[in-house]
């Protein structure tokens, strides 16, 4: 998969060179391409943002650079139609659902905004050369998109086949099956006078699967009640 990033803060992205997906970046499994929006502008300064048309406080993002950085990278990967993310609060809620379906693109471009936000007209333009996602990371505002989108590459980067060593890891995890997840012991069995559930050294195949799908649904009822409303 191919994932390019527009930013005008390319750095916060270094993080992705560490860990499992630093991992499937050096074999070449997500082909992770960050640029900095301002490579795109044409004047001394390297403009990439104005005052808003109506008034009202901050800067708006002008439409030309983000034209021209979208224009080239959909032309450069060959990719049919890339997917165009861009992280806004104003969007659709991510979700595990949402990194599934978007972990089987070819080609996705994620535009992180900052200030007020970009001429809506980008979006319009951003339309014409793929399918458009804007995608909130949920119900708050953060300064920019940066840190939603690298919890999104993140979050899609590790479902793509050979990422994530043990597959089977990824099915006992929370919101893989709407429910959270199982609660996790390792040794020693006793620990600052905390046991480990008896169950869980019993051997009993059946009877810890059926304890531990029991505590998702405890865990869900209370932490969580809207994922079973769902
Ligand atoms: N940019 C600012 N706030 C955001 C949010 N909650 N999700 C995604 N992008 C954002």
């Amino acid at each position: 998969m191919r994932v390019d990033v527009i930013s005008i803060f390319p750095s916060y992205f270094d993080g992705l060179a560490l860990s499992l997906l630093g991992k499937a970046r050096e074999s070449g499994i997500l082909d992770l391409r960050v640029h900095d929006l301002r490579d795109w502008t044409s004047d001394r300064h390297r403009t990439v943002d104005d005052t808003p048309y109506g008034g009202g406080a901050g800067m708006v993002m002008k439409p030309e650079p983000w034209a021209q950085a979208l224009d080239e990278l959909t032309r450069e990967s060959g990719a049919a139609r890339p997917t165009i993310i861009f992280p806004s609060p104003a969007g659709e809620v991510f979700r595990q659902a949402t990194a599934r379906d978007l972990a089987e693109r070819e080609h996705i471009i994620i535009g992180c905004g900052r200030y007020e936000g970009i001429d809506e007209r980008v979006f319009e333009y951003a339309a014409t050369l793929g399918e458009v996602r804007l995608v909130s990371l949920g119900d708050y505002v953060l300064n920019g998109g940066e840190v939603a989108a690298m919890a999104m590459i993140e979050a899609i980067g590790r479902l793509i086949p050979g990422v994530v060593g043990n597959p089977e890891s990824l099915v006992e995890e929370s919101h893989e099956d709407g429910l959270l997840e199982y609660p996790s012991y390792t040794k020693p069995s006793a620990w600052r006078e905390r046991a480990v559930p008896d169950v869980l050294l019993s051997g009993n195949h059946a009877a810890i699967a059926s304890w531990r799908r029991e505590q998702q649904l405890e865990r869900t009822r209370t932490r969580r009640p809207d994922l079973l409303s769902d």
